[in-house]
């Protein structure tokens, strides 16, 4: 397996709408499980294919604790969303460091091919039906970002920008100097 390299806000990439997959074949199984083990390494409880730069409707999540339940769904698609909403806290791989509520629905209800290209639904609830809305918003090209006011948004880029500077001055820092 291999690591990935996660592509970060602004990158294009993350606001392209991705393609559905055509066939669930060895590359993308392949794929599945790089997302994956890229997804553990991070750490994160979801990764979404643009995130890796592919635009490709692939999403893999585990948001159990001993990260042992891992869900690998090929163009899934949510076929029903509760009217009951939370808002809770959330943050995204591709936009590190910054933090945002968001109100999404308490419980969805799935539709997906798993890695062997069978049909399959699934019920989530809380932290996991969260964590599949905003990996699928991914697919569209959304970030939690855009849920957010304009106000509050334009808090946390500017927060980003700055913390991402700080970054970069960090990086070309020369060696043992
Ligand atoms: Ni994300």
């Amino acid at each position: 397996m291999t690591l990935l390299r996660i592509r970060t806000y602004p990158d294009p990439v993350l606001r392209v709408r991705c393609e559905p997959v055509a066939a669930v074949d060895d590359e993308v199984r392949r794929l599945l499980d790089d997302m994956l083990e890229t997804m553990y390494a991070a750490p994160g409880i979801g990764l979404a294919a643009p995130q890796v730069g592919v635009s490709r409707r692939l999403v893999v999540v585990d948001v159990s604790e001993d990260k042992n339940e891992p869900l690998q769904l090929v163009n899934p698609e949510i076929i029903w969303r509760s009217d009951e909403c939370e808002v809770a806290e959330e943050g995204c791989l591709s936009l590190p460091e910054i933090y945002g509520e968001v109100q999404r629905a308490r419980a969805v209800r799935l539709r997906y091919l798993d890695r062997e290209g069978t049909l399959r639904e699934l019920e989530a609830e809380g932290l996991l039906a969260r964590c599949l809305q905003h990996e699928l918003d991914h697919l569209d090209g959304v970030l939690f970002i855009d849920h957010l006011t304009p106000v509050r948004r334009n808090l946390l880029l500017r927060k980003y920008r700055k913390l991402q500077r700080g970054q970069r001055a960090k990086k070309t820092e020369p060696a043992g100097a």
